[in-house]
């Protein structure tokens, strides 16, 4: 874990209450999709966790969502703002688990957090299918960022206002997608199914409020086969034969 003062780059909506910022800092402490940062707002008691999408030496990016009042004061922040930031939180997911090819399945700004996951399999040489889910049209994020790394992306709405209508369930039980191993990042409710639905071996990134953010408080504990476990610390990434859902 690493604690510096980042200064914001850009901050602008990419999508429905959904934002994009750039932070100019040190990077060192990121390493793989699936980590989160811890984010500072002034007068708020407690730190705000995003997941970093990409980074390279200069500083990193991330996509939130405006759910609250944190939040919201986040999207009014113009270029230029210092944030005090704790980085290189969690584990992240293990793209080394993929021998051949690799399905990844994310609800909503869930796709951000296998970005960076998704650009490490594609570097390894690995085949990648990614399914985006939605609610509609105007809440799809890095869909072309997607393919411009090169994987293939289904994109399901709930609505039916883009590609197939329903949940990602049904997305997959349509195109059939081959993997020998899958990863999911999104609302429990949507990663739960998936895990239902799909066989093999699998990595979902757990959510939780949070306190510390670095393993001291144990307020984000979840049940798994090996008892509580801290999802900030011990995860957020776990297999899918861990978890207890
Ligand atoms: C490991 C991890 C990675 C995350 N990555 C992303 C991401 O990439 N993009 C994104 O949009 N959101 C992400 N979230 C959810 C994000 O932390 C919350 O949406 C955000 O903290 C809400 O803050 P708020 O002040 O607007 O909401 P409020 O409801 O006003 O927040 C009140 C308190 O509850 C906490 N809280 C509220 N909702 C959540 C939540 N779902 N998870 C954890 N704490 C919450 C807040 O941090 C704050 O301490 C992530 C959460 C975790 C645990
Ligand atoms: S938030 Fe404190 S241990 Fe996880």
């Amino acid at each position: 874990m690493k604690q510096s003062i980042y200064t914001i780059e850009s901050n602008a909506c990419v999508a429905d209450k959904t934002w994009r910022m750039r932070l100019l800092g040190d990077t060192s402490g990121l390493e793989r999709g699936g980590q989160f940062v811890d984010i500072a707002i002034a007068g708020r008691f407690l730190r705000r966790p995003i997941a970093a999408t990409c980074w390279d030496a200069q500083g990193f990016d991330i996509i939130y969502k405006v759910v609250g009042q944190g939040t919201d004061e986040m999207s009014s922040m113009q270029p230029g703002t210092k944030l005090d930031i704790l980085t290189g939180l969690g584990n992240g997911f293990d793209a080394g688990l993929t021998k051949d090819a690799a399905l990844v399945v994310c609800g909503g700004v869930g796709a951000s957090p296998a970005f960076s996951l998704v650009k490490e399999l594609v570097r390894l040489g690995r085949k990648v299918t990614v399914v985006l889910g939605f609610n509609k049209e105007s809440e799809i994020v890095l869909e072309d960022e997607y393919r411009t790394l090169g994987a293939h992306v289904i994109v399901a709405t709930m609505d039916g206002s883009r590609g197939v209508k329903g949940l990602v369930t049904d997305a997959i039980s349509l195109e059939k997608p081959e993997y020998d191993h899958f990863y999911t990042c999104g609302p429990k409710v949507m990663m739960k199914a998936v895990c239902e639905a799909l066989e093999g071996n699998g990595e979902a990134s757990l959510e939780e409020r949070m306190g510390c953010g670095c393993g001291i408080c144990y307020g984000c504990t979840c049940h798994t086969t090996d008892g509580p476990r801290r999802i900030c610390a011990d995860g957020p990434v776990f297999s899918k034969e861990e978890i207890i859902w």
